[in-house]
């Protein structure tokens, strides 16, 4: 598409991420078989009526139906606290009952985790909901009673894709202990921080696992996780290791005395032991996930029990169309919001047989995960974009090698370039499964955007309208709405509340409502819902049929190969370097990770150029804040480019490593250092 349409089309977004967001033309529809419609969950167009904000909020009791109530709610929601959305007040369940409790009556023989190990010669282990809950049971006793975790506490996992994971989730869930999850490909120090944002006094981790052949050492990554927390005065008193092999620790990190401990070894004590779900008010907090904001400090996004679980649920029932026969897998990292919602909860809430595989999607091969795909017979297959382009380039033609059939996909993360989707179909699908592509943030809990697959069809390259209950709206910058069709970007927000939005930011509601409600707002003291649209922080635009296509992020993160990461993260991370003075981060275009971050610095006086420096930042990056987050590029240039009043142009950077339109710089107080970057960049 030509530079003009690019420009037009954003209208009056300016984003180092949206304004290089892949464009692509409207695409024709596709429809979903009659095989497919035929056994689908939903299949009732009228649920959109049911849903109409003419029926809001009572609309969302059919989602709650879908789980058991120890005592049903009497506000379905409470404004009281306006932005901070009350659902079904009164109410009172217990996440980790309804994941696995209430399904053994009729599934206790069925698998609920089918854990594919990375080394293939592994075998697989298939754990049936019987043996979930002795094993969730069984944790939930060590937590109480040897950790003494009580409801409201918080406790970090900070752990790998192995079935611990889960199993340790839901044993806090059951005694309504709150989890915060630290993805394990985060540094120590990344860990130690998000430690001591929720002041958890007991950390669970593993010795190791397995990563594209390497057995990674952990242990020691969770020692610095320690050191960090205590650096800043929050002492863990206990730490949990889990082994990846029962019979011998593969960790070179020594356990410490009086504080850690082989959970392995504990719950011998324990064997056998029941632990009855404790009874939770809906509102009651089920998990924190910290995800990268503006600013240098990661927020825990706070999701309730209640509501973030009747959402899920309805969104793995409806969207994924899971039926507690089908074999489903999710490809994310339970270290995610996609992971928590989307392998966890929500297949476990509808009795799904849920996949978790622990390593690389092209270990050791392209045609890993086809053989896993046939042995298992999964028939539903998530993934996101980024894996999608990496399998296609590994292997374009493996799928079609091996004899497994899905009957629905996912991808969520990023926007899928439409010639991605079509390989996706053809190839991976088989032209047989139906796509849903899934726009949503962890603050969101679930879907916002995407097609219910027997009702909508698919559109490549777009997300699709809202799902039942979600009404997105698209605002220009001085909260005109702009209508659909009229082909022209701006801030896409949600017109309502719905259940699994986040209750706040952990300890920071004022963030919290600046960050997501402060642009669109009129009046602070609103108790009116219609007075506080969520605002996603993407660019997007809506077509005339209500299909929205999300271009990007608007504010300062970056999304890179799925995963969110703050350019103010990276930046700070740069600044520890001694030599480095100034420090930008922009979203470069990247053919298989949608984009990667280069990384612009300047050097303090005195300080030469070297590729010794450009090293070491790049080292400090990976090493604070972790090896996702390790720039693709990094330039040492002599000034950044700055407006009079001092503020670096990101935008100019992002035009240059994106060989784009610099646009006006003649009003720069350095306008000359941008051809000089050009040159240095460019040739
Ligand atoms: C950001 C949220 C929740 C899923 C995992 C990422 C981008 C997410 C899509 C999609 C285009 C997407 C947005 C969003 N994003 N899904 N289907 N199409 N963009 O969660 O880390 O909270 O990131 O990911 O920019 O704001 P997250």
């Amino acid at each position: 598409m030509a530079e003009e349409k690019v420009l037009e089309e954003l209208g009056t977004v300016e984003s180092s991420e949206a304004a290089y967001a892949v464009h692509w033309k409207e695409e024709d529809y596709y429809h979903p078989s009659p095989e497919f419609i035929g056994q689908a969950n939903m299949t009732d167009p009228g649920i959109f009526e049911r849903f109409s904000l003419e029926n809001f909020p009572d609309c969302f009791r059919e989602y709650a139906e879908l789980l058991d109530w120890d005592q049903y709610w009497h506000t379905t929601l409470d404004t009281s606290d306006a932005p901070c959305w009350k659902w079904f007040v009164g109410g009172r369940l217990n996440a980790c009952y309804n994941c696995v409790d209430r399904h053994l009556a009729r599934y206790k023989n069925k698998t609920a985790i089918h854990f594919v190990p990375e080394p293939e010669d592994e075998p697989i282990q298939h754990i049936t909901y019987q043996e979930l809950y002795r094993r969730v049971n069984e944790v939930a006793a060590v937590l109480r009673d040897f950790c003494g975790l009580k409801t409201g506490d918080r406790v970090t996992l900070y752990l790998p894709m192995t079935p611990e994971l889960p199993i340790t989730m839901l044993a806090c869930a059951r005694l309504g202990v709150i989890h915060s999850v630290v993805f394990a490909g985060f540094s120590g120090q990344a860990c130690g921080d998000r430690i001591w944002d929720s002041e958890s006094r007991v950390l669970i981790t593993i010795d190791g696992y397995y990563r594209n052949g390497k057995l990674l050492d952990h242990k020691a990554n969770a020692d610095v996780a320690v050191e960090t927390a205590s650096n800043q005065n929050v002492n863990v008193e206990k730490v949990l290791v889990w082994k990846r092999y029962k019979d011998r620790y593969v960790s070179q990190a020594p356990m410490v005395e009086g504080r850690d401990y082989f959970m392995n070894d504990v719950l011998k004590n324990y064997a056998r032991a029941t632990v009855e779900p404790v009874s939770m008010p809906a509102e009651g907090i089920l998990f924190l996930m910290y995800t990268s904001g503006s600013t240098g400090k990661p927020k825990g996004a706070q999701h309730s029990i209640g509501g973030y679980l009747s959402y899920v649920a309805a969104m793995s029932k409806y969207v994924q169309d899971i039926h507690p026969e089908d074999v489903y897998w999710c490809m994310a990292d339970i270290g995610w919001i996609t992971g928590h919602s989307f392998i966890v909860y929500g297949p476990l809430a509808v009795a799904a047989s849920s996949v978790i595989y622990e390593g690389v999607p092209t270990y050791p091969d392209a045609g890993r995960l086809w053989r896993i795909a046939e042995e298992l017979d999964v028939n539903i297959f998530h993934t996101a974009p980024t894996t999608i382009r990496m399998l296609r380039k590994a292997g374009p033609d493996e799928p079609l090698k091996y004899n497994y059939k899905f009957k629905h996909m996912t991808t969520v993360g990023e926007p899928i370039e439409p010639e991605v989707w079509k390989w996706y179909y053809h190839v991976v699908g088989k032209g047989k499964a139906v796509i849903v592509d899934t726009w949503w943030q962890t603050e969101t809990g679930g879907f916002l955007c995407s097609t219910v697959p027997a009702l909508k069809p698919m559109k490549p390259g777009s997300a699709g309208p809202g799902v039942p209950g979600i009404h997105p709206v698209i605002y220009d910058d001085e909260g005109n709405e702009i209508p659909p069709g009229a082909g022209k970007a701006g801030n896409i927000c949600i017109r309502n509340p719905w259940p699994g939005l986040m209750q706040t930011i952990w300890k920071d509601r004022d963030r919290f409502v600046s960050t997501y409600f402060g642009k669109y707002n009129k009046d602070p003291n609103s108790k009116d819902w219609r007075d506080w649209p969520y605002m996603a922080g993407d660019a997007a635009v809506m077509a005339a049929d209500g299909y929205v296509r999300i271009l990007g992020r608007v504010d300062d993160v970056i999304n890179v190969a799925g995963h969110r990461l703050g350019t103010k993260e990276i930046e700070s991370a740069a600044l520890t370097v001694e030599e480095i003075a100034e420090a930008a981060v922009i979203a470069a275009v990247d053919e298989l990770r949608g984009r990667i971050p280069h990384l612009y610095v300047s050097l303090k006086p005195g300080y030469e150029p070297s590729k010794e420096i450009e090293d070491k930042v790049s080292n400090a990056v990976a090493t604070i804040l972790g090896k996702i987050a390790r720039p693709g590029r990094v330039f040492i240039v002599p000034d950044m480019p700055k407006t009079r009043s001092g503020k670096i142009m990101r935008r100019i950077l992002a035009a240059i490593s994106n060989r784009g339109d610099v646009g006006d710089v003649t009003t720069l107080a350095n306008p000359d250092v941008v051809e000089a970057i050009r040159t240095q960049v460019q040739g």
